[in-house]
């Protein structure tokens, strides 16, 4: 099988990775993003499968696209990273799949976001559609900070900060749940417990094992689903109305879930890429 990696800076998960294909001898090639360079009327690649790994979003969806278009199946699809990429299009899927998630308004201007947020009523979670690490997600209190972010957002902010992403804020008791799923099961899960409200571990969120119960298997896998399958993180809250998805994210990191939960989760990553390249070898023959 013939096996490319795609990324760019090797962090501790890629290097995980890495290390569980060498352990069992698996041949296969580094695919660097800041080394390629692609001319667009190729149309072989010599790979079977390709596991995505980059860290930057847009380099990653040309990529997954253009390997997709030319029949080489990725880890996860072009399809995947641009549902999960973009929060309104992950929202729109959850709900489309009925899966429960928190309440969720879109709108384009400062005066029609704002109009909604008061329907909505305070507190609101304002987010980017496009973004991770809880940056530049804002919780609003009231109606003057609501004006004021929005004007910001219009005036200082790139096109993306001019698609307003409106939430209802979740009361989730000091944590929220991050759960992985690989094909058809959640692996293992944690908890990320902070004082502040977003909860993201690059914010310095604590984590903790969290037990994986049919419930919540059954969510983050429907999850899953909905934006198309996959290796994926899944964000979780705690509600007074039962579980909810806040998000779901296609190119996770893991290495501050591996000792907590005690899954190896990279094996399960090269499991799941290896079962895909060899029913894609196996066609090929
Ligand atoms: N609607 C919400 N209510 C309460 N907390 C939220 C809400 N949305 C996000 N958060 C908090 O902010 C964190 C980051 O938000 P998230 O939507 O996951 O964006 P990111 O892609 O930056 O991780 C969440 O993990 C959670 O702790
Ligand atoms: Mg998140």
């Amino acid at each position: 099988m013939r096996l490319g990696v795609l990324c760019s800076i090797v962090r501790t998960e890629e290097k995980l990775i890495f290390q569980a294909l060498r352990k069992r001898g698996v041949s296969f090639e580094k695919i660097d993003d800041r080394e390629l360079s692609f001319d667009l009327h190729r149309q072989d690649f010599p790979w079977d499968v390709v596991l995505e790994r980059a860290v930057n979003h847009a380099r990653a969806l040309h990529t997954l696209k253009l390997f997709n278009d030319r029949g080489v199946p990725t880890i996860n699809t072009w399809d995947v990273a641009n549902l999960c990429g973009d929060k309104v299009l992950t929202s729109n899927a959850l709900v489309g799949a009925k899966v429960p998630t928190p309440k969720t308004i879109v709108a384009y201007t400062p005066k029609s976001a704002l109009a909604a947020i008061e329907v909505m009523g305070y507190p609101v979670v304002l987010k980017p559609a496009v973004g991770s690490w809880g940056r530049l997600i804002a919780r609003v209190t009231d109606r003057h900070a609501a004006e004021a972010l929005l004007e910001h957002k219009q005036i200082l902010g790139s096109y993306h900060h001019s698609i307003f992403y409106i939430q209802e804020y979740v009361e989730k008791a000091g944590r929220d749940i991050r759960a992985f799923v690989v094909g058809d099961e959640t692996i293992c899960a944690i908890y990320r417990i902070s004082d502040h409200w977003i909860t993201n571990t690059a914010r310095g969120a604590t984590t903790a094992n969290c037990p994986v119960t049919d419930e919540l298997n059954a969510i983050c896998v429907a999850a899953a689903r909905a934006v198309g399958g996959g290796v994926l993180a899944v964000d979780v809250f705690e509600t007074e109305h039962g579980l909810q998805v806040n998000e779901v994210n296609y190119t996770m990191e893991f290495r501050n879930s591996i000792d907590v939960t005690g899954v190896a989760i990279h094996e399960r990553i090269v499991d799941y890429t290896l079962t895909v390249g060899e029913a894609v070898a196996a066609t090929a023959q």
